[in-house]
């Protein structure tokens, strides 16, 4: 049977992307505040690429999903997870928020707590298998179907066996899912996403991405 893939905060930019590209192998369940909002974005997905998409609440989609995707701005994360934590104990919770500068996108600001992810996992009390990935992969490369994806994520976790789920998640898009160690190492994705950011104004477009080269090809 198909991994069943819930994305919270699924109306949004990234999370409509990994909707887009999921949907050919996975069954997504794409969460919002708004249960009328997720539906009609599915829909729309679902047109528009053939794959299995459907819409529900955020709380639906994270109840009944094997893995859930939270794909929220990071001002909003914790309010929204107040009410969502009861239904992600014992979840995989795939995190990709980037903590940016609120007044300067070229910039990070790093919670007190080191990363979005170690605050998350400290919010959660460590009932949730957090892994740490997607973070510096733009939503028009996602949003881009008729392209194929290239370049490498980051995928950082404390619980092995859930990060290497999410790494082979990740390759089913079409990317290369590195592991890159802890949680802990999430502080290095979430600092490079206003990295990218910078490079897209300086040199042009919106897609820039990382590969790390020098590793043999995955098998
Ligand atoms: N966009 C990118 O290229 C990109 C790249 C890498 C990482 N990221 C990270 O991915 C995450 C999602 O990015 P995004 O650009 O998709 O975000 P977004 O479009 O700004 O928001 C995503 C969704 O979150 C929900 N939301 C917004 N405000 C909320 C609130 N106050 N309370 C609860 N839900 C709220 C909305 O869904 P409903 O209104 O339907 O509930 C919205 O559609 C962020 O943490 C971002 O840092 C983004």
């Amino acid at each position: 049977m198909p991994v069943s893939v819930g994305i919270v905060g699924g109306t949004g930019a990234q999370g409509r992307g990994l909707a887009l590209r999921w949907g050919a192998t996975a069954e997504v369940l794409l969460g919002s505040r708004s249960p009328q909002r997720a539906v009609r974005s599915a829909e729309e997905l679902a047109a528009a690429s053939g794959g299995s998409i459907r819409g529900a609440s955020n709380r639906e989609a994270a109840r009944t999903s094997d893995v859930v995707v939270l794909a929220l701005p990071y001002a909003a994360r914790e309010r929204a997870l107040e009410e969502l934590a009861p239904a992600l104990a014992g979840k995989i919770v795939v995190d990709m928020t980037v903590p940016l500068d609120p007044s300067r996108p070229t910039a990070v600001r790093l919670p007190r707590g080191g990363s979005a992810a170690l605050e998350l996992q400290a919010q959660l009390c460590g009932r949730a298998r957090i892994v740490a990935a997607l973070h510096n992969i733009s939503a028009a490369r996602l949003a881009a179907l008729a392209e194929p994806l290239r370049g490498d994520v980051l995928v950082c976790s404390d619980d092995e066996a859930a990060k290497a789920r999410v790494i082979d998640l990740i390759d089913a898009l079409g990317l290369r899912g590195l592991d890159a160690g802890p949680l802990v190492n999430a502080i290095a994705a979430e600092s490079l996403t206003p990295v990218l950011i910078h490079i897209n104004r300086r040199y042009g477009g919106s897609n820039a991405g990382i590969e790390i080269v020098g590793i043999p090809a995955k098998t």
